[in-house]
């Protein structure tokens, strides 16, 4: 089993669940509240350790009241979290999130994220060298990803990122990337140089993976758009089936698995991840996988 290294962000999720969203200047009742643990990276770590994945999470969190409930969470999720940056006179990153019947509207304020920099990542290089597989995502510092993203490369380690939240991507790091990820919005805010799905989806394959929610994903074959539909659920919060479908399909790759079953396999762990409330909370363990797997 090779090993992963999710490099990104760590949050605490606040959400509310309303069935009326406020216009600007206007007061709402909200139906629930509820705390969870997020951030695109930890989510992503903690959705491939559940499926078995050999997992180290490189990130930061403040020294902060949130510092101990996160370490023993990682513990208990069984990510390794001893290259974790934990930085004084900042907040644990926190994400605002309004679920509105079963969607998300999502406001970030990254506080210790902005600290997973190229200084830190400076600290761990050699660490990071140990790892087969690299997990990013786009809620920590750019500049990392570019001093890092050519490195790893160098040393021909599979590099996954899915670019969310979506900022325009340098042709050099996107080179560079084994495997990206996007939905269908952020696509086009990502590689801005064609408006055409179809033709930039042909100029990245196998390799621009377009995951589309309950409409599965797309990839090229280099010679056609292939569609992978999902499996049906009854969506009650889509929050974090996105990192859970990344984490998934990292777990697949580092078993070894063809590239169509990984992309499999991290559909029917998104599917399983929108069942219940929470970033973290639907996120599927092995055992559940292999009893979906087995019903087709
Ligand atoms: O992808 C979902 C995540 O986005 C949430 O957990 C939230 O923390 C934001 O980072």
């Amino acid at each position: 089993m090779k090993k992963i290294a999710v490099i990104g962000s760590i949050n605490i999720d606040y959400f509310v669940e309303c069935s009326t969203l406020p216009k600007f200047g206007e007061t709402v009742f909200g139906d629930n509240f509820f705390m969870n643990f997020g951030g695109k990276g930890a989510n992503q770590a903690v959705a491939a350790s559940r499926l078995g994945g050999d997992v180290t999470l490189f990130g930061s969190i403040g020294n902060d009241e949130q510092k101990q409930v996160l370490l023993n969470h990682f513990k208990a999720e069984n990510v390794n979290i001893e290259h974790l940056n934990i930085v004084d006179g900042v907040s644990t990153g926190a994400a605002f999130i309004q679920l509105y019947k079963g969607d998300n509207r999502i406001i970030i304020t990254p506080g210790a994220n902005q600290y997973t920099n190229g200084l830190y990542t400076k600290q761990v290089k050699d660490q990071l060298m140990n790892y087969d597989i690299f997990l990013f995502q786009l809620e920590t510092p750019i500049s990392m990803l570019e001093y890092l993203i050519p490195l790893l490369h160098k040393e021909g380690k599979t590099i996954i990122l899915d670019p969310a939240p979506a900022v325009k991507l340098p042709e050099d790091v996107l080179s560079k990337i084994s495997y990206l990820t996007p939905n269908e919005y952020e696509v086009q805010e990502v590689i801005s140089h064609s408006s055409n799905e179809e033709q930039i989806m042909a100029e990245y394959p196998q390799k621009l993976i377009m995951t589309c929610g309950k409409n599965g994903v797309k990839y090229h074959n280099g010679e056609r758009v292939i569609r992978l539909s999902a499996r049906m659920a009854e969506a009650v919060d889509t929050t974090g089936a996105g990192d859970t479908f990344t984490g998934a399909f990292a777990v697949a790759l580092a078993e070894g698995k063809p590239f169509e079953e990984c992309l499999r396999y991290g559909i029917f762990a998104g599917s399983l991840a929108v069942t219940k409330k929470g970033a973290q909370s639907g996120m599927p363990y092995k055992y559940e996988m292999e009893e979906l797997l087995q019903e087709g």
